[in-house]
């Protein structure tokens, strides 16, 4: 199956690459951060249609197009662009992702970043790999030595769950963030040891359900912002190579308005 999944990711990702940097017509989803190109709607057609073609059983889950046959045993949770803002201002950091969950359990998750021509796999219990080359997080312990990455949700101007405290006090207490624009890759560079964390609130599904598995298949742990387990439909996700995550929760489960931030 992780052969078929790769197929269709690296396909889909040739037609972004075909339109990047081309003129887009842009379409707003919501507000004018949340924007649809064209792009995607052609990756997501192309990637629903193969696999309604080759896995007629399957079901669906796609960013564009919503949920079909809910309730069916595999279930594909796609995401055909992310990092549409990137891809429609003309900056090479996007991604196609692609998990797969049988009975509500992710078995395999592709993100192919496709200007890097990179693709991440894993499948539950083998490993995760950049191409062919197995990869793991990184063994950084001290968060004071850890460089992390973190994305904001389309309703960022209304400051959710603090996220400009909370990015505040982790750029105070680590060597610096970064923020790339496709939380898809975000991961990735969390399971090959990049970046040595990743959080971020209000991401869907289709942002996380390959990412998750492909860092949990690195050695990565992924959590809530108290350390619990969560699914794909969790509104809060951390993500790090384990050895920095109790670090980084005491400041994600703080509410900051009232704790003193460390200078
Ligand atoms: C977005 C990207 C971005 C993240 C946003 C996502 P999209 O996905 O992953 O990094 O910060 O929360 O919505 O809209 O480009 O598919
Ligand atoms: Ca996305
Ligand atoms: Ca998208």
């Amino acid at each position: 199956m992780i052969e078929d999944i790769i197929e269709i990711a690296t396909a889909s990702g040739d037609i972004l690459r075909q339109l990047f940097g081309k003129h887009h017509e842009i379409e707003f989803k919501g507000n004018a951060s949340n924007l649809v190109t064209e792009a995607d709607k052609k990756s997501e057609k192309f990637i629903t249609e193969c696999i309604i073609k080759k896995f007629p059983d399957h079901g669906i889950l796609a960013e564009e197009s919503g949920e079909i046959k809910k309730g069916a045993e595999f279930m594909w949770v796609v995401d055909p662009l992310d990092g549409t803002t990137n891809f429609a201002h003309g900056l090479p950091i996007f991604s196609v992702s692609i998990g797969l969950q049988k009975n509500n359990e992710t078995v395999a998750g592709v993100v192919y970043d496709v200007m890097q021509d990179i693709v991440y796999s894993a499948e539950l219990g083998s490993g995760a790999f950049a191409n062919s080359a197995k990869i793991n997080v990184s063994d950084t312990t001290l968060l004071s030595h850890s460089v992390l990455v973190t994305g904001f949700p389309y309703n960022i101007s209304q400051n959710p769950e603090q996220a400009f405290e909370k990015f505040t006090a982790l750029t105070k207490s680590s060597r610096g963030i970064r923020r790339l624009g496709s939380a898809a890759i975000d991961f990735c560079y969390v399971a090959r040891g990049v970046f040595d964390g990743f959080w971020e609130v209000y991401l869907h599904p289709w942002d996380m359900c390959a990412g998750k598995l492909i860092a949990e298949e690195a050695g990565g742990l992924v959590t809530d912002f108290n350390g619990n387990m969560i699914d794909i439909y969790s509104k809060r996700i951390l993500v790090s190579n384990g050895k920095v995550h109790s670090q980084m929760i005491e400041i994600l489960k703080t509410n900051l308005n009232k704790a003193k931030v460390k200078n």
